[in-house]
């Protein structure tokens, strides 16, 4: 196995449970930063290295494909000290047949000052983000074809989403939590032009704010005590896409400066008067449904009116009763066979229940909903019955929404209301002429439900 042969040392040790928090750390390069170690016990995986998620560790992949992975050049960050690149073999944990754990061994590369295996002739040697390790660390993992669906919405949208990739107009998504905007955003780039640049994905509140600027637009040497010459994301994305998850999270003030490097093309270093051109297709999304509030207090308008040239609006699973029959059918397959069971079917009991309820973690509340029940399914049952289900959310009545059409007609009502002023840029006759109908009736609607 080459990466093992290669692996003649190794620089360290990190165990995970399968929720993602650390359990074990340790590192035997005495150059690596300690600190990191001792702090870190305890935390989620993904928050202590913020630029890592699900899609993109090999920790995390190795648990779901319950095998080893070698993984070349994944590039780690954290809070704590210097971007740093390694090479991991990660092997899942198992206990009585199911996956509990992982366990990684880790090879520093770059960032650890004394392996660093840069030729300090070049001077974009000092950099972290080096083109050979994006293979892994800045790919979208995920193509349009892979979300599933069946509900006319989706498949709508996703048709939508097929034909506005290959455009490099920025994009912008909303969406409950769990309805899988991160999903469409890997889509979309690997449905365009770029998909063979890189794609990264920075998410705006998992990282303090002082740290943001930094990170985005990048630092000069000396600029501030410690700062090395770094790119910031959009030096490191040229010519892919940066997908700005929950946009709303990052300050007026930096909303700002995004705008205007997003305007120009061009961004500065921290410390550096020089401009840098950039070529990058902003992906953005957040979970801030309701227009209204987004741009009241959250989203500075100039930048959201020249983020949504293409708007996507993820609808909530419970609008979309046939999702929710293929995913959970899915998931169904997918845990059995993660638990080494046999179960083939939903009881039809728990399938009424689910097309109920409300889903107010949309897809990975089902997700989750059914990998627990599976546990519950007595070893050698073929059904999966509403007695294996988690009790607390069946149990919850605030949960547990009920559907009247009226509800839903206006809660659409609303919906077409907001985007028609959105779209026409809060001007309620155009808006009217939009939607055919009378200015006055228009008037009348954003009065019922207050919307401005
Ligand atoms: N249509 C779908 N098909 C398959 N898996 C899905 C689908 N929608 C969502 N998922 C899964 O649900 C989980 C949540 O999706 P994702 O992270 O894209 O949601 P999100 O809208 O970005 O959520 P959040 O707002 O919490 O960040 C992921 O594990 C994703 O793979
Ligand atoms: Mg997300």
């Amino acid at each position: 196995m080459a990466l093992f042969e290669d692996l003649n040392y190794i620089d360290g040790i990190t165990i995970i449970d399968k929720d993602g928090s650390i359990l074990f750390t340790v590192k035997f390069n005495p150059e690596i930063d300690s600190k990191l170690e001792e702090s870190i016990v305890g935390k989620k995986l993904t928050d202590v290295f913020y630029n890592l998620d699900k899609s993109n560790s090999s920790l995390y992949e190795c648990m779901e494909k319950e095998k080893m992975i070698e993984r070349k050049g994944q590039l780690v960050k954290n809070l704590y000290s210097e971007d740093t690149i390694t090479d991991n073999i990660s092997f899942p944990i198992k206990h009585q047949g199911i996956i509990v754990g992982a366990v990684e061994l880790s090879k520093v590369l770059i960032g650890d000052k004394s392996r660093l295996k840069i030729d300090k002739s070049s001077p974009e040697d000092n950099s972290i983000m080096k083109p050979k390790c994006l293979d892994l660390g800045y790919n979208a993992k995920y193509a349009l074809d892979d979300i599933i669906c069946k509900s006319r919405k989706m498949t709508e949208l996703i048709e939508y989403a097929k034909n506005i990739a290959k455009s490099s107009s920025p994009v912008f998504i909303t969406g409950e939590t769990g309805t899988g905007k991160e999903l469409f955003a890997h889509g979309i780039h690997n449905a365009s032009n770029r998909k063979d640049k890189p794609f990264i994905a920075q998410n705006c509140s998992a990282v303090p704010e002082t740290l943001l600027e930094s990170i985005f637009f990048g630092t000069s040497k000396g600029s501030y005590t410690g700062a090395l010459d770094k790119k910031g994301l959009f030096e490191a994305c040229d010519g892919g896409t940066l997908f700005l998850d929950e946009l709303h999270c990052m300050p007026l003030y930096l909303q700002a400066k995004l705008l205007r490097a997003i305007e120009s093309g061009a961004v500065r270093r921290i410390g550096e008067n020089e401009e840098r051109r950039f070529d990058v297709r902003i992906v953005a999304a957040t979970n801030i449904c309701n227009y209204d509030v987004l741009l009241k207090e959250n989203i500075r308008h100039d930048l959201y009116y020249r983020l949504s040239v293409v708007n996507i609006n993820i609808p909530p699973l419970r609008e979309r009763i046939d999702d929710i029959k293929l995913l959970s059918e899915y998931f169904l397959k997918k845990y059995s066979g993660v638990f080494g069971k046999n179960v083939t079917s939903i009881s039809p009991e728990l399938n009424s229940f689910m097309l109920k309820y409300g889903w107010p973690g949309n897809v990975r509340e089902l997700e989750n909903f059914i990998e627990s029940a599976m546990l519950n399914v007595p070893e050698g049952k073929t059904v999966m019955e509403s007695s294996d289900a988690n009790k607390s959310i069946k149990d919850n009545p605030a949960d547990n929404r009920t559907r009247p059409i009226k509800v839903l007609l206006e809660n659409m009502e609303i919906k077409l209301v907001e985007e028609a002023l959105m779209m026409n840029r809060g001007n309620v006759k155009k808006a009217a002429e939009y939607l055919e109908i009378p200015r006055q009736t228009l008037q009348q609607k954003m009065k019922k439900y207050k919307l401005k």
